[in-house]
């Protein structure tokens, strides 16, 4: 039976750390150029409905390595800008090529995608979660600190798709992880729920960015506006003044703490110049294993 890539609750922990180890695996044979042909003649579908430069570059170059080949498909100019369903363009492209990630607006599209597509299907983002991306994150983590236990992860921010993903993997993985987001901008409902029902990490809501970064070993932020809310961009900058992960937000962490940001930053808005561009910093190997975790997770997939 396939198996998709929609969300981190599809998968056990065991399931997920043995995809760090193949990351570490392929990442070494990149580096050393060893040949890992695992996608050896297959194709790959790269679908998306939003802007990327990360996850665009990651896949095709993975998919690359790997052997295979990747397409890029901009709904704007492929049929599903024209309104062609969903159920449609996922039985037609799964006749071609032997997996498809796709970003877009829903969850409920990547999901009725793979619902109707007879090959895998990886989740590139959306509204509601970015896998990929805090898969990545982690494994930047594992790599930095030797592994991700014990640790007290810090989110400030937005409580967006991808504050939506670490709830996920803080209950999946068994890590404490607490949120600060201004009031009215917390996480989904249904996650945290969800979260609450497993009960297997301690997750803290806070509207105070000062007790979220409190000792903590890694922080974490994203943009105040994500794709699809540009008009919204102005509201949020008030709503979310203090939440800005600065130095003075870094003095209450630990002093060996990791910063992450998934990229695209907005300087002096959600991150600070210095913060992003200092020694704690992690964003360019964090970006950088986008395409090592990324090629574990297809090649789990689509061998
Ligand atoms: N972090 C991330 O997904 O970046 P892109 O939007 O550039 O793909
Ligand atoms: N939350 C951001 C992440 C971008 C990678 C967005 O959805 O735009």
């Amino acid at each position: 039976m396939k198996k998709d890539f929609l969300a981190l609750n599809q998968f056990t922990k065991a399931e997920l750390d043995d995809l760090f180890t193949l990351t570490r695996e392929l990442k070494e044979k990149q580096k050393k150029g060893i040949e890992h042909h695992l996608l050896k003649g297959k194709t790959v579908a790269l679908i998306f409905e939003k802007s990327s430069t990360r996850t665009r570059v990651s896949f095709e170059v993975g998919v690359f390595q790997l052997g295979g080949h990747g397409l890029f498909i901009s709904s704007a100019t492929s049929q599903m800008g024209r309104g062609e369903p969903i159920r449609d363009t996922a039985r037609t492209i799964a006749r071609y090529c032997d997996g498809v990630m796709i970003r877009t607006y829903g969850q409920e599209v990547v999901e009725e995608f793979a619902r109707y597509s007879s090959v895998p299907v990886i989740n590139g983002l959306t509204d509601l979660f970015h896998p990929c991306q805090v898969m990545a994150d982690l494994f930047t983590v594992i790599e930095h600190r030797g592994g991700y236990q014990g640790l007290k992860f810090a989110w400030i921010g937005d409580g967006n798709n991808m504050a939506n993903t670490w709830v996920e993997a803080a209950t999946v993985f068994g890590f404490d992880l607490t949120l600060a987001c201004p009031p009215g901008y917390e996480p989904d409902e249904k996650v945290l729920a969800w979260a609450r029902d497993r009960a297997t990490s301690k997750i803290v809501l806070t509207h105070d960015p000062k007790e979220a970064a409190k000792d903590a070993d890694v922080l974490n932020t994203d943009v105040w506006a994500s794709m699809g809310q540009e008009q919204e961009q102005q509201e949020r900058e008030q709503a979310f003044a203090g939440f800005q992960l600065n130095e003075a937000l870094l003095d209450e962490a630990k002093g060996n703490c990791m910063v992450l940001h998934c990229l695209p930053a907005h300087r002096g808005e959600e991150i600070s110049d210095d913060v992003i561009e200092g020694p704690h910093s992690a964003v360019w190997d964090e970006a950088e294993n986008r395409l090592h975790v990324q090629k574990a997770i297809m090649a789990t997939l689509m061998v």
